[in-house]
């Protein structure tokens, strides 16, 4: 990856137009190579939820763009993991009631933070950099252009960013009132995939969103960059957790040592930090694929994708193999998944600070009552 470079939108949407052209010509090769999954991949685009749509802000706002690929660049410059620290921060938005931003929200009285939910505590980051670019968006655009959005929109660009392939990002979503905390912290099909459980569970949580196990794949490979805490490696060596006995624990010898080694004198397993892509850990591409194929996996998870009873092996090795495939195939994923349960119309609101809810009743609700009967 040369230096970073602010992302066109009419670039990143020709590029990620080509993706969806290159999906179904690539889907019938999956239908022929995994049967019926293929042919569920190339028939079923997923529908732009009514309310969304490209040019949402194309008046009130042409800047955003530029504004949210600007601001994830800078970050970038500064600290590496940070493509895919908000790669992270809008999967776990997303998958927990929907792309609303509540994951942004801080604790006050009435508001439990997702930011502590286990699954999110001590590892989710990033959000220095969102609201600094909600901080310049309501200078440029006041009270537009929800937070929701633009973890959305820099979800996109991080990937680009990392090296990655964009895609076209529907926009329009608004922000929720409140946060999910339970729901967060939830071990159920409901919650967070856990890095612990063996591969059935975590299919059965992206079938809970009505995710199938080849796009559970696909997502899976945004751990082709980042890092994770020990807290969440060792157990798998030392079955610490009760649902890691008798599943699969594949991995290569040395990776293990190395891993072991480095996590040996963590006086917090929260604080040490190994890279999930031993091969290039800061670059977005399909090594995380080739390296499941040689034992690399470095969570429990990410092994089961290949070595787990049941596995779609075929897949794997085929990512591995195909990167232009695996990009298409992501892009594709990401769409549906920004796509969940978003808010729209008069839903939720715009708020001024991604970490807070607008104080009730303010001139901004009135402003935004004004404005719809305009
Ligand atoms: C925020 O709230 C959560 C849930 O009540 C709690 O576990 C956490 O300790 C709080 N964090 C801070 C920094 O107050
Ligand atoms: C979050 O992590 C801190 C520090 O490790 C810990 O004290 C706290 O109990 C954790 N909160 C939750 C809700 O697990
Ligand atoms: C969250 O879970 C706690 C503990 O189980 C419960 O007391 C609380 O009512 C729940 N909150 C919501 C909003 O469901
Ligand atoms: C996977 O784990 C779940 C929950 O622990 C368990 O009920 C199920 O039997 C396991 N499946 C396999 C194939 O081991
Ligand atoms: C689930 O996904 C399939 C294929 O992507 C789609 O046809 C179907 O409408 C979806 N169902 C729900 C409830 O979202
Ligand atoms: C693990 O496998 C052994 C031998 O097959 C069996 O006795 C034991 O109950 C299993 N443990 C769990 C937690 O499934
Ligand atoms: C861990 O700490 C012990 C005691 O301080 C030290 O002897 C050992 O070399 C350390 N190991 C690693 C891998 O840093």
């Amino acid at each position: 990856m040369g230096g970073p470079k602010v992302i066109s939108r009419t670039a990143t949407a020709a590029a990620a137009h080509g993706a969806v052209v290159a999906r179904c010509s690539w889907g019938v090769l999956v239908l022929l190579l995994l049967s019926a999954v293929g042919t569920v991949q190339c028939l079923h685009s997923s529908a732009t939820p009514a309310g969304l749509s490209e040019d949402f802000y194309a008046e009130s706002c042409p800047e955003v763009f530029d504004i949210v690929a600007a601001g994830v660049a800078l970050g970038t410059l500064t600290d590496i993991r940070l493509p895919a620290s908000l790669l992270r921060v809008n999967f776990h938005d997303c998958w927990i009631g929907g792309c609303d931003a509540s994951l942004s929200l801080d604790n006050t009285t009435t508001i439990f933070s997702e930011k502590f939910a286990a699954p999110n505590n001590n590892s989710i980051r990033g959000f220095n950099v969102l609201d600094a670019i909600k901080a310049t968006l309501e200078t440029v655009c006041p009270q537009t252009v929800s937070c929701a959005d633009i973890v959305t929109i820099a979800a996109r660009d991080s990937v680009a960013l990392a090296g990655g392939q964009g895609w076209p990002v529907v926009l329009g979503r608004r922000d929720s009132l409140t946060s999910h905390f339970n729901q967060s912290a939830s071990n159920g099909p409901d919650g967070l995939p856990s890095p612990f459980v063996n591969l059935s569970t975590t299919i059965a949580n992206f079938a809970f969103r009505n995710f199938s196990a080849t796009e559970m794949v696909t997502l899976s490979g945004s751990h082709t960059f980042g890092r994770a805490r020990c807290a969440v490696v060792t157990p798998r060596f030392t079955n610490t957790k009760p649902f890691l006995l008798n599943d699969t624990n594949v991995i290569d010898p040395k990776l293990k040592a190395q891993l072991l080694k480095h996590c040996a004198n963590a006086s917090d397993p929260n604080l040490v930090i190994n890279n999930l892509d031993q091969t290039t850990p800061n670059t977005f591409d399909n090594k995380y694929y080739t390296n499941l194929v040689k034992e690399l996996g470095v969570l429990h998870t990410d092994q089961n994708l290949f070595s787990a009873q049941g596995a779609n092996t075929g897949l794997v090795k085929l990512y591995g193999q195909k990167q232009n495939l695996f990009f298409s195939a992501f892009a594709e994923g990401m769409i549906k998944m920004q796509n969940l349960g978003p808010l729209t119309g008069t839903q939720g609101q715009i708020r001024l600070q991604c970490g807070k809810v607008n104080p009730s009743s303010s001139w901004t609700s009135s402003a935004e009552s004004l404005l719809a009967v305009e």
